[in-house]
């Protein structure tokens, strides 16, 4: 499935739910937002239609958000359903606080791997941050999720003056578990805008001290890992990546779609566009016809995304798109 731009679109990030159960002030107004009621969300069946559909027209891969989607219930019995497309990858995206409760059913339904976000390796930090107690959930989580064999990343957002300081633990905690760690530059989307993130070439800087000469790594990695870059330095064993939305443009080699909790596929992270899936899906459209309106909407997906350039013209919150 191409956009007007010759852009493949293979991959689709679907919100499980709006929920969360924490609430990083980059990601989620401090009183919550207002969740959806629960008939306005996506069913489990109307989800692995879409996502079978899609697959027909050309997506290898889903990526399950939320919100946190561990907090949905049935999420394996989801990820099972899902399995049953032919080649289709699972993969999650995860706080990580349920993980450990969770890992084994999700690894036995067919999910090949899962990415956890970890922002900070200091308790008083992730208490600050996320409003919960809950580092030790989380790393329990992540041990789990390698202890079952799954594929895992870390994710880190910078922020300066929140964990700006821990950057070397973080990459060394990610060193010693055996797994790769990526750092995404805080995009202003919703309350990301009340705090600064960390360029990555500062960043490259600054790890560069510490592990010494830096080098892309050869095999460009992208069609597993996105848009993420990595990197190999010579002190550190293992792969560091960078996701560089605001200042390295990857929009020319975008080949995602998501799909909100209420149904909305959207088609660019930054603009408001995209199509209401729900009301089609719930008046008996066909599975022919779903399609045309999706690959309709696809072939307007935006060319880039604007930040720092213009508003963002979408007051959705992270926290109700998956990232
Ligand atoms: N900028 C960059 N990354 C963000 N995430 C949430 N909000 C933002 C933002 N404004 C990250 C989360 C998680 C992933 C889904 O997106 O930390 O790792
Ligand atoms: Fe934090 Fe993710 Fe929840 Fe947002 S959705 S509040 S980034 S854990």
């Amino acid at each position: 499935m191409k956009d007007s731009y010759g852009r493949s679109i293979d991959y689709l990030r679907i919100s499980l739910t709006d929920k969360c159960n924490l609430r990083c002030g980059y990601c989620m107004p401090e009183n919550g937002i207002n969740e959806l009621p629960h008939d306005e969300i996506l069913t489990s069946r109307e989800i692995v239609r879409i996502a079978s559909i899609m697959h027909d027209m050309g997506v290898m891969k889903v990526r399950l958000t939320g919100g946190e989607p561990l907090v949905r219930r049935g999420v394996a019995g989801f990820v099972r359903e899902l399995s049953e497309i032919p080649k289709l990858e699972i993969a999650m995206t995860t706080n990580g606080m349920r993980l450990g409760e969770f890992v084994a059913e999700l690894k036995e339904a067919g999910l090949s791997s899962v990415n956890i976000s970890l922002d900070t390796l200091n308790e008083d930090t992730f208490k600050r941050l996320t409003g919960a107690d809950g580092l030790k959930s989380v790393l329990k989580g992540i041990d789990s999720a390698v202890e079952a064999g799954l594929r895992v990343k870390l994710n880190c957002v910078p922020i300066e003056g929140i964990n700006d300081d821990e950057i070397t633990a973080l990459t060394g905690y990610a060193k010693e578990i055996g797994v790769p760690i990526r750092f995404i530059e805080l995009m202003p989307i919703g309350c990301g805008i009340r705090y600064k993130g960390i360029p990555t070439d500062k960043l490259i800087a600054r790890l560069k001290e510490t592990y010494g000469e830096a080098k892309p790594s050869e095999s460009k990695v992208r069609t597993e890992s996105g848009p993420a870059v990595y990197y190999g330095f010579k002190g550190y064993r293992g792969r560091i990546g960078f996701i560089s939305p605001m200042t390295h443009s990857f929009c020319d080699s975008c080949n995602r779609a998501r799909l909100t909790a209420e149904g909305f596929l959207k088609l660019c992270l930054y603009h408001p566009y995209g199509l209401d899936l729900k009301t089609p899906l719930r008046s008996g459209v066909t599975d022919e016809e779903l399609g045309r309106l999706i690959a309709e909407a696809i072939g307007n997906k935006p060319k880039a995304h604007s930040f720092g350039l213009t508003d963002m013209g979408d007051s959705r919150k992270m926290v109700q798109i998956g990232g």
